[in-house]
């Protein structure tokens, strides 16, 4: 049987216009410049216009990525959108982009594991194509997150923002004596439901009929984020048998400065191969890594062959990592 490995061909992300600086959310709740500085390192935010969706954020960020990657609609047969703010209940948003993109065949579908989601779609998008059942696929993370806030509740409105990103992945076949550290490696995926009511919606179709606003135990989602991607980046590491050392880059979700620091200082990873976006984008969720690397991509830092570890923990609790090498 012939045996695929999945390389990813290319990156593009998508901002809303409007930017949210902190000194603007100090005049809607209690808060100021310096608190959100100091305890999460985030210095501004992105909001999505009114009337702008989480579909339109995906399709433009997955635009950029196909152009990025030389890719056409005709050649993608796969769509995998990470969001916890779809369009609508159903369809899937990730129809709708596909039907933006003129996008004709293949599958399209959306992943739900909040600020992990990303790194779920990946490790789906990555199983479908290994299995040879598509041949290119867009992955996205993609947020309205902002729409999901409660903008009296001082502890998680000036945490996140809205935006997107997207990788084009292209499965390749596995040759005798091909060095296995190429294209995607490897995924660790989690998910720890015991701890559901720390980081949550009030709200679902099911439940209450409205789409609820973010709660959250910062504290205690705090302490475990540092634990849980510390404990997924090094298995994931011992499994595929390389140092620590080794990886070129590292690309976290982005939630809080402190968060990234803390990750590194247990790790022993040096903090200048550490992509941060936390003060521009804040946290956006899904879209936040995807965001990340699209980013160190552009500014020239993260180049063709390096090895590329991206983490992140989430609601769920959801956590995981991911190594590529680009
Ligand atoms: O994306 C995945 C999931 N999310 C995360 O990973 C977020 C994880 N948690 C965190 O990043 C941090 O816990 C926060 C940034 C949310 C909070 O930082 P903290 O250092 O844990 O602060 P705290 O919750 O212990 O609050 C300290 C104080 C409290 O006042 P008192 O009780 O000490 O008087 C809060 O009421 O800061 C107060 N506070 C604020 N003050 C000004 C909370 N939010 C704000 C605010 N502005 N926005």
């Amino acid at each position: 049987m012939t045996q695929y490995r999945s390389h990813i061909l290319g990156v593009g992300s998508y901002l809303p216009e409007r930017c949210v600086t902190n000194d603007d959310l100090a005049k809607m709740v209690d808060t100021s410049d310096e608190w959100i500085r100091e305890r999460t390192g985030i210095h501004q935010r992105h909001i999505a216009a009114d009337g702008e969706l989480t579909s339109d954020i995906a399709t433009a960020a997955a635009q950029r990525a196909m152009d990025a990657s030389g890719v056409t609609a005709d050649q993608i047969d796969l769509i995998v959108l990470a969001t916890t703010t779809p369009d609508q209940t159903f369809p899937a948003s990730a129809a709708t982009v596909q039907a933006n993109l003129g996008v004709s065949r293949g599958a399209a579908f959306d992943v739900q594991a909040v600020c992990s989601g990303f790194l779920f779609a990946l490790a789906n998008a990555d199983s479908l194509l290994k299995q040879g059942l598509f041949e290119r696929a867009l992955v996205i993370g993609a947020e309205t997150f902002s729409r999901l806030l409660d903008w009296e509740d001082r502890t998680t409105c000036v945490l996140f923002g809205d935006g997107g990103g997207a990788i084009v992945l292209e499965r390749r076949e596995v040759e005798d004596g091909d060095d296995p550290l190429q294209g995607v490696i490897s995924h660790h995926i989690r998910t720890d439901g015991s701890k559901r009511d720390l980081l949550y919606v009030d709200g679902g179709p099911s439940s209450t009929q409205t789409v609820g606003h973010v709660r959250m135990s910062g504290q205690k989602v705090f302490k475990n984020a540092i634990v849980n991607i510390s404990n997924a980046v090094s298995s994931l590491v011992e499994e595929c048998g390389i140092d620590i050392n080794d990886v070129d880059w590292f690309v976290p979700h982005q939630a809080n400065q402190r968060i990234l620091n803390g990750v590194a200082t247990k790790l022993g990873i040096d903090e200048t191969r550490v992509i941060s976006t936390v003060s521009l984008h804040g946290n956006t969720s899904a879209a936040s890594i995807p965001l990340a690397f699209s980013v160190g991509v552009q500014d020239g830092r993260i180049k063709k062959d390096d090895l590329i570890l991206m983490e992140a923990m989430g609601g769920g609790f959801s956590w995981g990592a991911s190594l590529f090498r680009l």
